[in-house]
């Protein structure tokens, strides 16, 4: 066995997984866009040829981290800016062993095959943390829905 990215549609039982993580971590948050009603739904990620997509970071049948190629996060703020990575989450059990870094790396190498040209995510880590040393660069620094986020971006 090894690390494996695997896409979510491939590895369907690890969506209640992903689920509890993005719940915990982020769910009490308020919608990003007013306009949301629904919570997104990890069912609607279950695509391998178009975005939206979620990789799973995988080691034989454990599922070890996330992280989705999607449309349109802070539209609100920046309705120009089409694709964004997001809800990159590595287990806590799994985490500073590099794993994220390559998950992401994994993301930002297949976006140019989806035909994307600018990748976007935001982050708490005003210093850009592991996407900094990866080499996205700052785009902005806001206040978005009540926390300070670097916007960054990443050009293909
Ligand atoms: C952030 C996270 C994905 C990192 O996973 P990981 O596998 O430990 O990451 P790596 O080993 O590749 O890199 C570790 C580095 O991530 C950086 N980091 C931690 N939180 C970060 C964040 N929110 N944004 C960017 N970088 C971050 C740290 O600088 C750390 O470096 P250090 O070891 O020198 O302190 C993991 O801690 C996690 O899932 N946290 C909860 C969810 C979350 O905050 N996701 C990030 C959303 S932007």
């Amino acid at each position: 066995m090894g690390l494996k990215f695997e896409y979510l549609a491939d590895r369907v039982e690890a969506i209640p997984i992903i689920s509890k993580w993005y719940y915990d971590e982020w769910g009490h948050l308020p919608p990003e866009n007013a306009s949301d009603g629904e919570p997104e739904r990890l069912e609607d990620y279950l695509n391998h040829d178009v975005i939206p997509f979620i990789l799973v970071a995988t080691n034989g049948d454990e599922i070890m981290g996330a992280a989705a190629l999607k449309f349109h996060e802070m539209a609100e703020m920046f309705p120009e800016k089409e694709h964004w990575l997001g809800g990159v989450y590595i287990a806590a059990n799994q985490r500073g062993r590099g794993y994220a870094s390559l998950l992401v790396e994994t993301i930002a190498n297949l976006a140019p095959t989806y035909g994307v040209r600018t990748l976007h995510l935001q982050t708490q880590s005003l210093d850009g943390g592991l996407y900094a040393r990866l080499g996205w660069k700052p785009y902005a620094q806001v206040i978005s829905r009540g926390v300070n986020v670097l916007v960054m971006e990443r050009r293909f």
